[in-house]
């Protein structure tokens, strides 16, 4: 079999899981070469694979970067990304940009994320048809990272085009991505500068008004806490909702078991999480000569694992190829393993049940009217997948709030 796992054309229509198999049966530790002078790496596709290597942060470290190319790594000695750091700085920088993110907060947040569903859909209902993706997923995730930050919803729909673009670029420091990154810079100093001035009760001014790792947050590292939480919910959420979304459609009976019992929708967004899995990979990079199963693997040598690969490892579950709103245990690793697991997973959890709820309750008869669109422009290998556009079409209802 061809291995190629940063092929874009492999992700035309989802996730490789033809190379994942082979992989997993035939060459778990697989040595993967990248292009030009960028260094090559291992990628883990076995989920307990997987869980070693996020599981144990002494040896495999997320500095410099957890992306593929060390060309992305952010800030310096001083400023640095919560995502490339480890234990214990990693831990305390953690503790202070998790506390509206905690599931105490997340719970007394619902009812503002039933709210922005109902605008969300409120928005669309009377049109009777609309993309899926950009209008109820993108919408979705851009409203509730807006409400919850305390910033106006239209700037982070703006925000999210942002940071969709900066996930899926292969340089941030040249052409789209860096381009991307200096709006985001400049939309984050703004915010930095308004709530230094004046201050209000919201998400932002806590973070810029905070202090971690005995130092208080200047300019340059809200800029980079910012850009973590905008990219991270974004195009996350939105994904799953439409690639979620798909799986209902392609599997008529699963979406059938929700619509005569909604009470399993818990149980059918984490079996639409396993199943679209929307980050492809985290890379760590080993701290120390080490093995992985009978590989030798350098000091200083970049692995990353597959989560998309791990979520469909017949070794961690039963039937893993099948859709089933009712799966049970479903511990996939959606939203990653250890201590970097994903921190806003009870909140993206929220959204996706409400939404789901509402989706299925107000858009009963929902249906696609063209194939989803999941490929990227040319030449761009994911690192966030699934699908872009999806037309629908349905039944048009009253807005809620008329
Ligand atoms: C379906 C939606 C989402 C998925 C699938 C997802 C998945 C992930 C994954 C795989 C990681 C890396 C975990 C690891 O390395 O072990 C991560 C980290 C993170 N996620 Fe999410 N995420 C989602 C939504 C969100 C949302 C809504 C937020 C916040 C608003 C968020 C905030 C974060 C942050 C801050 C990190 C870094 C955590 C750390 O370094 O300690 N995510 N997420």
């Amino acid at each position: 079999m061809r291995i190629d796992l940063t092929d874009p054309a492999a992700y035309a229509a989802g996730q490789p899981y033809d190379q994942f198999r082979w992989l997993q049966d035939n060459d778990p530790v697989h040595w993967h070469e990248l292009p030009g002078d960028e260094a090559g790496y291992f990628a883990l596709t076995r989920y307990a694979d997987l869980k070693a290597l996020e599981g144990d942060y002494v040896t495999f470290s997320n500095e410099p970067n957890a992306t593929l190319f060390d060309v992305n790594s952010m800030g310096d000695e001083r400023h640095k990304m919560m995502l490339y750091t480890d234990p214990p700085r990693h831990t305390e920088h953690r503790r202070f940009l998790g506390v509206e993110l905690s599931p105490k907060s997340v719970k007394a947040f619902a009812a503002k994320v039933d709210r922005v569903a109902d605008d969300v859909i409120d928005e669309i209902i009377e049109n009777g048809e609309c993309d899926l993706v950009a209008d109820v997923g993108g919408k979705l995730a851009s409203y509730v990272t807006a409400d919850m930050m305390g910033l106006p919803r239209e700037l982070l729909v703006e925000l999210y085009v942002l940071s969709e673009e900066i996930n899926n670029s292969k340089s941030l420091s040249e052409g789209q991505g860096l381009e991307a990154m200096m709006k985001m810079g400049a939309h984050s100093q703004a915010i930095f500068d308004s709530r230094r001035a004046e201050p209000r009760d919201d998400m932002v001014t806590q973070m810029v008004h905070g202090e971690y790792a005995g130092c208080p947050v200047d300019a340059m590292q809200f800029g980079i806490d910012f850009i973590l939480i905008v990219n991270a919910g974004g195009d996350t959420t939105r994904n799953v909702v439409g690639g979620g979304m798909q799986a209902l459609f392609e599997h008529p009976d699963q979406r059938a078991k929700l619509l005569a019992d909604p009470s399993l929708i818990p149980s059918a967004v984490d079996e639409m999480l396993r199943w679209v899995s929307p980050i492809v990979y985290q890379r760590r990079t080993a701290t120390a000569d080490t093995m992985i199963h009978d590989q030798e693997i350098k000091r200083g040598t970049k692995i990353a694992g597959y989560y998309g690969a791990a979520n469909r490892d017949p070794r961690a579950f039963p039937n893993p190829d099948t859709f089933d709103v009712e799966r049970k245990p479903n511990a996939h690793v959606a939203f990653g393993f250890g201590p970097h697991f994903c921190l806003g997973s009870h909140l993206a959890r929220q959204e996706l049940i409400i939404m789901f709820r509402q989706l299925l309750k107000r858009m009963p008869d929902l249906e696609p009217t063209s194939p989803a669109v999941w490929a990227l422009p040319p030449g761009v290998a994911p690192t966030v997948v699934g699908p872009r556009t999806m037309p629908v079409k349905f039944t048009p209802g009253p807005q809620l709030a008329a």
